[in-house]
């Protein structure tokens, strides 16, 4: 299960709307034959992918187990059914499954299906993690909105405000972890404040992205501030802008288009509002450390922690 997470890992950022899950195959003795992860909408499902690569390399009938981090699919979608997938090829005896799936509409349906038609089916394997994983994904199939993360950079006095002539004042694995948080994202978010101060390109650059992903850009400018000139260089980017007159707005937009993930990566004023609407999911906030060559310092929280 540790090997499918870390398959499923990699694409975090690149399934949406559907979520990242992997899948291992095991032979008879429970070795691993081969592991494959859901890498795009429209493309083949974890498992369906592993059965397709283990029969390219004439490995398929040695498989006598899959281990997934999300229940299979028992639906025709863009693709067929997972649970059919695997109930196709007798060998295969038995399912183990990291998570069920978190829409209350399917979840338990691919493992009944299973069951039903024979197979072994052990369930909860790494289950924490394996939740975790699809986090956005539940919150967009139980919510029906994206998931929000919020992400501010402080400095040793507090403030967000980067030095006179600096956009960014934290450490280079900050950065490259800051990057890291755009790569999974479907969307950013920012205000008019960041764009006029900044003239960000909010581009991912210290991490490979994901080959041609486009990411949704929400812009809170009521008082439509923002020139011209640096939309139009967002979309040059790859960018789809879209001016939210309110944050409700502004996640249904995202909803309908199937976004997962937003990160919202504004200055004070609109994180301020941000954390007063109660609409954020995850808050990730970077600060710098307290001495000269110190590393920052990283907290995460998540608003339904705090509710608790
Ligand atoms: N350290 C960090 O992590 C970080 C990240 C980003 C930026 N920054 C810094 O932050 C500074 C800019 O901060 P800022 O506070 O001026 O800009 P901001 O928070 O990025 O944008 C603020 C603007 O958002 C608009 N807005 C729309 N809806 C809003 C709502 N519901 N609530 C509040 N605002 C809303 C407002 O303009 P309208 O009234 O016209 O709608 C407001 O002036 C820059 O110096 C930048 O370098 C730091």
């Amino acid at each position: 299960m540790r090997m499918a997470l870390n398959a499923a890992e990699k694409f975090v950022g690149a399934t949406a709307p559907n979520p990242p899950v992997g899948a291992i195959a095991l032979d008879r003795k429970g070795n691993v034959v081969l592991g494959a992860a859901h890498q795009k909408a429209g493309g083949p499902h974890a498992e369906a992918k592993v059965l397709e690569l283990a029969e390219k390399l004439g490995k398929l009938s040695a498989i006598e187990t899959l281990v997934v981090t999300l229940e299979p699919c028992n639906h025709q979608g863009r693709t067929p059914a997972c649970t059919e997938a695997i109930l196709k090829h007798r060998h295969i005896r038995r399912v183990v499954i990291g998570t069920r799936d978190p829409n209350p509409r399917v979840a338990g349906g691919g493992v009944e299906r299973l069951r039903k038609a024979g197979l072994e089916v052990i369930e909860g394997v790494l289950e924490a993690e394996c939740r975790f994983l699809v986090r956005a994904f539940t919150k967009f199939s139980v919510d029906g909105h994206p998931y929000v993360t919020l992400k501010a950079a402080l400095r040793k006095d507090g403030s967000m405000i980067p030095p006179a002539g600096q956009k960014t004042f934290t450490s280079k694995p900050s950065l490259i972890f800051a990057h890291e948080l755009r790569k999974r994202a479907d969307a950013l978010w920012t205000g008019s404040g960041t764009v006029l101060a900044d003239n960000p390109e909010f581009t991912v650059r210290w991490v490979p992205d994901h080959p041609g992903k486009e990411r949704f850009l929400l812009l809170s400018d009521r008082r439509q501030r923002i020139p011209a000139e640096w939309i139009a260089r967002a979309k040059a980017n790859g960018f789809r802008p879209h001016f939210a007159p309110s944050f409700e707005e502004g996640l249904d937009f995202l909803a309908q288009n199937g976004v997962l993930e937003v990160l919202v990566e504004a200055g004070p004023t609109l994180r301020k509002a941000w954390l007063e609407s109660g609409l954020w999911d995850e808050s990730v906030v970077i600060m710098q450390g307290e001495k000269e060559n110190e590393e920052d310092n990283v907290t995460i929280t998540f608003r339904s922690d705090e509710e608790e």
